[in-house]
Order: structure tokens, then C-alpha cells, then sequence
């Protein structure tokens, strides 16, 4: 069953479409990767898709019903979270604080929302850090706290920008093995744009590719990788560039 549904989304900057006529699906308990250069637009997409920012055209549908345009708070109600590539906890409190206030801003009862922010902390491994103010964190424990601040509503659907950028790659693996446990035992269906290859191929059902705000292609990680297209749009890159 397709769970979100993006149908020609276009966006334009001072006449720049940072997102151009872009479309896909994606079923209930799938993974999409999304990869494509700097500036391709992946991030501006997500922040269509999650109504931070309002498409030029284009529709975006949550099992079903037409969300384009709606704030980020009813898209999160609908069902569909998100982290951002930049990180923006409340920096004045701690992390079981923002987790708390996150769990709170996704409809979780006032009694036990401290409760429920404290078992996310320990499931995104973020136990040692749990009263520890947010300002100071190491770049990996901001991470898992978004991570962690983003499920606090329980989404269907969560969308991850670079969640595993600036990490080096033994603080990698547990992130990666979270993403796997959320699809496969809690059935999240995850949309996540990474640059870092191994995590789209080990991860991703399907991947999509942005090139220019437009879809350069979509498919299996494995043809999609090995298409001259997609090694020519990277040419040029960082492999582990973080845009
Ligand atoms: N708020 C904005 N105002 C003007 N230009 C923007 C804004 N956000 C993104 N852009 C431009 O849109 C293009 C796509 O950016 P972005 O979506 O951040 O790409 P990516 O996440 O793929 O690196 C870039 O050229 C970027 O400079
Ligand atoms: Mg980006």
C-alpha cells in the first residue's frame, strides 16, 4: 500500500526550481533512499513534504489525504515526522527535556510523556547523556536527540535528512541497525537522504535520485548506483560532502 504520495512538486527561489516536477510513492514499511550532489534539492523537498515550506505546485498525500500546504504540526499529527540536517534542539535545556517537550508536541499525555521521552533516550542509546544539557553535545548525541525528538510522536512516516553525516563509522552501525529495527519491528516506513553510500545500499528498498531539483532516476540500489548518469551527477563530489 502506498503511504505517502509526492505528485509534481516544484519549488522556486528568486526563479532557481530548487525542486523541479518531482513525483514517487512509497509503500507502508518500505525504505526510500534519497541521494543527489549538493544542492540538489533533497532537503528543500523534504521541507515541502513536511510543510515547512509551501510547493509552487505539486500535491503531497499521507495515506491517502491530500496534506500540501498544511502546517508542520498537523503533518506530524497526520503521522509524518522529520529531523533536520541542521539540528535545532532547545539548546537551554536538557536532552530528556527536549524529548519530553517533543513527546508532548505529538500528542502523548501529560502523565507519562516524561516517562515515554525517557525510554526513547535509552532506545536511541542516549542513556549516559539523559540529563546532560543539549548545548555541548557531541555531534553524534545531537543526532540520535533529533532522532529521538522526531519518533516522539510515534510517525508512520519519518523522514531523515543526513542523520548520519559527521559521524565516523563506529557511531554509525548502531544508527543503521535503529533505522533497520524501526522498519522492521515498529513497520516505520522511512525516507532518508544520506550521502553516505554504504547506508543506501544496506538500508534503502528503493532509491531515489535528485539531480538539478529533478528526478534523475529511481530504482534498486544496485542499478541505480551503477547508472553513468548518477556517477556522472557526482562527479566532482565529496564523497562525504555534507550538503
Ligand atoms: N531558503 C532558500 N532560499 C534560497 N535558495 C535556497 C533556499 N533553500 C535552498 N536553496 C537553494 O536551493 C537549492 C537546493 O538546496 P537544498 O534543497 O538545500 O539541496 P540539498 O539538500 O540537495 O543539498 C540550492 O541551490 C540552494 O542554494
Ligand atoms: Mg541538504
Amino acid at each position: 500500500m502506498t503511504l505517502l504520495r509526492v505528485d509534481g512538486l516544484t519549488k522556486s527561489f528568486k526563479g532557481l526550481r530548487a525542486v523541479d516536477d518531482v513525483s514517487f510513492e512509497v509503500a507502508e514499511g518500505s525504505i526510500l533512499g534519497v541521494i543527489g550532489p549538493n544542492g540538489a534539492g533533497k532537503t528543500t523537498m523534504f521541507n515541502l513534504v513536511a510543510g515547512a515550506l509551501t510547493p509552487d505546485a505539486g500535491t503531497v498525500h499521507l495515506n491517502g489525504t491530500n496534506i500540501t500546504g498544511q502546517p508542520p504540526h498537523r503533518i506530524l499529527t497526520a503521522g509524518m515526522a522529520r529531523t533536520f540536517q541542521l539540528m535545532r534542539p532547545f539548546y537551554s535545556m536538557s536532552v530528556l527535556e527536549n524529548v519530553t517537550v517533543a513527546v508532548l508536541a505529538g500528542g502523548g499525555a501529560r502523565r507519562s510523556a516524561r516517562t515515554a521521552a525517557a525510554d526513547l533516550i535509552e532506545r536511541v542509546g542516549l542513556g549516559e547523556w539523559r540529563d546532560a544539557a543539549s548545548e555541548g553535545l557531541p555531534t553524534a548525541a545531537l543526532k540520535r536527540l533529533e532522532l529521538a525528538r522526531a519518533l516522539a510522536s510515534r510517525p508512520r512516516v519519518l523522514l531523515l535528512d543526513e542523520v548520519l553525516a559527521g559521524l565516523v563509522p563506529a557511531e554509525r552501525e548502531p544508527v543503521m541497525d535503529l533505522l533497520d529495527e524501526l522498519r522492521n519491528q515498529d513497520g516505520v516506513t522511512l525516507v532518508f537522504v544520506e550521502h553516505i553510500m554504504a547506508a543506501v545500499m544496506r538500508l534503502s528498498d528503493s532509491v531515489l535520485v535528485l539531480d538539478l531539483g529533478r528526478v534523475l532516476t529511481t530504482g534498486a540500489p544496485r542499478e541505480v548506483t551503477r547508472d553513468p548518469r548518477v556517477v556522472e551527477a557526482y562527479l566532482g563530489e565529496e564523497p562525504s560532502a555534507q550538503g
